[in-house]
């Protein structure tokens, strides 16, 4: 058996407690298959932790995270809090746990593979074949601008963003590209904002310089939003800023079917964190009802970020194999099964599936 994988396992609020077990399950599945030690440990976060420790991202919360291989989020957030403090929120706790890590990439993709595109709320014809990469800068922005001010008579936030800031997310959608289609849609609102203007400067520049074999095209963010729906195939690596990228990402899972199969990474300096797109889903929570194929796909991601590129194939090919078999939660069939049955379908799936095992 190879050296632990020490993951640090935040479940949250909501369905985030059941998604992220659904993962935890699948990922221990794929990891016998190829003899990978998982070494996992739970800790507080969310609104959870606000309520055991009135804090919503704890110290030593922090402190495992920081020394993780690796972290996986399930979702955090919902009514109880709703009336609390915004820098107490869960949310908050969120946005300090992505600034800890420094964590400025999030990547974000959307695949529409033709077996499943019967599931999408657009025609097969039209979504089939969709495989798009949003990658959204998730540390600046609007979420993170200073000053910001709030009273009962006026509130502001600030949308800013520094060149550094542009290029280094800007050189990771570059990458993308050229380990994909080699396309890069950039997504702003150069024909208003300042930081938008500075964006597609940024971007136009370090195209020409470095990635000139990458073709890249610029876009407003609200012809993005329909052009999205219109023609989702058009779309290679969506590079965008942290609002626009929070939106269109949503937007985008319903080309997927559901919110509950979109997966996404955020990466940058310290341990990589794992997350579904979705939250906490409070008007689902507590029964059994929720998609757990986003969270097993975070999962699917974490275990590629150590390196563990078999473990984490399998657990993709059991999840499109158990929906290809028209096995799926609520939220995709309205005789879909509970949570737990379809995690047990994709679990078996994994144990069943012929693989070369690993001999390391
Ligand atoms: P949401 O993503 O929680 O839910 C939106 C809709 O999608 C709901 O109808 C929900 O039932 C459905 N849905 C989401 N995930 C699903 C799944 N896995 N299976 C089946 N259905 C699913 O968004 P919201 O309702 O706007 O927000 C609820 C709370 O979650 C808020 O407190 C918000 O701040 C928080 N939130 C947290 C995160 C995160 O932790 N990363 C992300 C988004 C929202
Ligand atoms: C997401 C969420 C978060 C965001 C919220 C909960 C802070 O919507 O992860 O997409 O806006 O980034
Ligand atoms: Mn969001």
């Amino acid at each position: 058996m190879s050296d632990p994988i020490h993951i640090v396992v935040l479940p949250g609020d909501g369905i985030g407690p059941e998604v992220t077990a659904s993962a935890l399950q699948a990922m221990e599945a794929a990891s016998r298959r190829f003899n990978v030690n998982l070494a996992w440990e739970e800790h507080a976060f969310g609104g959870a932790a606000l309520d055991e420790a009135g804090v919503a991202f704890p110290e030593e919360t922090r402190a495992a995270c920081l020394s993780a291989d690796a972290i996986l989020l399930g979702a955090i957030g919902g009514p109880a809090w709703d009336s609390t403090t915004p820098s107490k929120r869960p949310e908050a706790g969120l946005l300090a746990l992505r600034q800890a890590l420094d964590a400025y990439a999030n990547l974000r993709p959307v695949r529409v593979p033709d077996v499943l595109a019967h599931l999408s709320v657009l025609p097969p014809d039209r979504v089939g074949g969709t495989d798009m990469l949003v990658v959204r800068e998730l540390t600046g922005g609007i979420y993170f601008g200073e000053p910001r001010q709030y009273s009962e008579e006026e509130a502001f936030d600030t949308m800013r963003y520094s060149a550094s800031e542009v290029d280094r997310i800007a050189r990771i959608a570059f990458e993308q590209a050229r380990s994909r289609s080699g396309r890069v849609t950039s997504v702003d609102k150069a024909n208003v904002l300042a930081s938008s203007r500075l964006w597609r400067e940024r971007v136009s520049r370090l195209h020409a310089e470095a990635y000139p074999d990458v073709s890249l095209d610029h876009m407003y963010v609200d012809n993005a939003a329909m052009q999205i729906v219109r023609e989702p195939r058009a779309f290679d690596v969506v590079l965008t800023a942290n609002l626009f990228g929070d939106i269109l990402s949503d937007l985008a899972s319903t080309l997927a079917g559901s919110l509950g199969v979109l997966p996404s990474a955020s990466l940058g300096g310290f341990s990589p964190l794992f997350e579904p797109v979705h939250g906490s889903a409070p008007d689902i929570a507590g029964r059994g009802e929720a998609n757990p194929v986003a969270a097993i796909l975070s999962g699917a991601m974490l275990l590629e970020s150590v390196d563990q590129h078999g473990a984490a194939n399998l657990i993709r090919q059991a999840v499109d194999n158990i929906l290809t078999r028209g096995i799926m939660t609520l939220d995709l069939s309205s005789n879909g099964v509970s949570t737990s049955e379809f995690t047990t379908r994709v679990c078996e799936a994994i144990a069943q599936a012929d693989v070369v095992p690993s001999t390391t």
